[in-house]
């Protein structure tokens, strides 16, 4: 099988190449990816020697390239590529529509003039908006999405939706909850916590910290996303999540009694405009149609993951100083 990943060099595509090379032998990965702010090759770097694995860098929205890309006739794609942090999307919506939007819609018909045989589109539990306490969100529930992100990821999964309603296009949408673990851009909360904390440095919550959020462990997220691409219904969604949800504020103290650091880092700071108070899912489908079930408890993956950033300091250091993007140059020559 040939798979192309889009966004392959960000946090959770990064995962899953790594996820599909190490448990598929027989399955080549190309990688697309523009190298944003997000993409970071170092992400991938011990698989540069690897045969089954190559790296285009190019943007999803550029029409020749994508096809020149489908000439080597991937069976399959799964995209990872987007725009992704909340906060950005709200200084600056533009480039959330480009990629999010533009985007995957070049990608859909490329896809579909080439013959492709299956469409991932990974998507996110925020599409559906802010629960209330006790409520679940199922596959069937509308969207009400709240952030420039949101709703640009909505819109995503309505075109791959309708990409499958009118041309009979392969596609299947996932929806995941909040994902965290090794190799995730410091600007998320838990990267940024970690990292701020092991350096001493104040660790901000917006608004009062109650807001909540389901926790899941990338890999748990990857190995849902292989069930999805190998048995995954055609047409359909599936929600991903681990049930279990967390205030803000229990997230970063529980991080820093893992490092030992104490609490007065905490800083409440301003909240977030439109922040969601409350994600959550109901993932009894993929479990009951695909035999999926997370594996990675809280406690253990949040070990886990502090250990990683705790031995992986050069690897952060560098991402938050923006000299990642020297590596590229060194490796590939030099950045068009
Ligand atoms: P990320 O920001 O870490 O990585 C995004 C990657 O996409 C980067 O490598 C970036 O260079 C690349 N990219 C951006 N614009 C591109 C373009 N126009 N063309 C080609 N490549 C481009 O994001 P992530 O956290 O790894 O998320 C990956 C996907 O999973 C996103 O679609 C996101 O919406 C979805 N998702 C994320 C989470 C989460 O908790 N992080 C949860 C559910 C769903
Ligand atoms: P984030 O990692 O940005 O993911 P998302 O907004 O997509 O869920 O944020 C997770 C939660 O943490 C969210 O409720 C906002 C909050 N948050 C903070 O309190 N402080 C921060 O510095 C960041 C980045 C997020």
């Amino acid at each position: 099988m040939k798979v192309l990943v889009t966004g392959g060099a960000g946090f959770i595509g990064s995962n899953f190449i790594r996820f599909l090379v190490r448990n598929h032998p027989d399955c080549d990965v190309i990688n697309l990816d523009k190298l944003t702010y997000a993409g970071n090759l170092e992400n991938l770097s011990d698989l540069e020697t690897v045969a089954q694995y190559r790296f285009v860098k190019g943007d999803i929205a550029d029409k020749k390239l994508v096809g020149r890309v489908f000439q080597e006739a991937p069976d399959a794609v799964v995209n990872f590529a987007a725009e992704s942090h909340v906060d950005r999307s709200i200084l600056k919506a533009d480039q959330f529509v480009k990629t999010n939007v533009l985007g995957i819609q070049v990608l859909l018909e490329c896809a579909r003039t080439a013959g492709t045989q299956r469409f991932i589109q990974v998507s996110t539990d925020e599409v559906y908006g802010s629960a209330a306490s006790g409520e679940t969100f199922s596959e069937e529930s509308s969207m009400h999405p709240n952030s420039p992100y949101a709703a640009s990821k909505a819109a995503a999964d309505l075109l791959a939706r309708a990409y499958y309603h009118t041309y009979g296009f392969p596609v299947i949408i996932t929806r995941c909850t909040n994902n965290y673990g090794p190799y995730q851009f410091p600007e998320k909360l838990l990267p940024l916590m970690i990292t701020n904390a092991l350096a001493d440095q104040p660790l901000p919550v917006y608004g009062d910290g109650y807001n909540v959020r389901d926790w899941i462990h990338v890999e748990d997220h990857c190995a849902a996303l292989d069930r999805v691409l190998h048995q995954g219904r055609l047409g359909e969604i599936y929600n991903i999540g681990s049930h279990c949800e967390k205030t803000n504020l229990e997230m970063v103290k529980e991080l820093l009694g893992i490092l030992n650091k104490p609490q007065s880092l905490v800083r409440f700071v301003k909240d977030r405009p439109g922040h969601d108070r409350r994600y959550a899912l109901n993932v009894s489908k993929i479990q009951r149609e695909l035999g999926w079930r997370h594996q990675i408890s809280l406690g253990d993956g949040l070990r886990q993951t502090v250990a990683w950033y705790s031995c992986h300091r050069e690897w952060w250091e560098r991402v938050k100083r923006g000299e990642y993007r020297k590596y590229y140059k060194k490796v590939y020559g030099r950045i068009s």
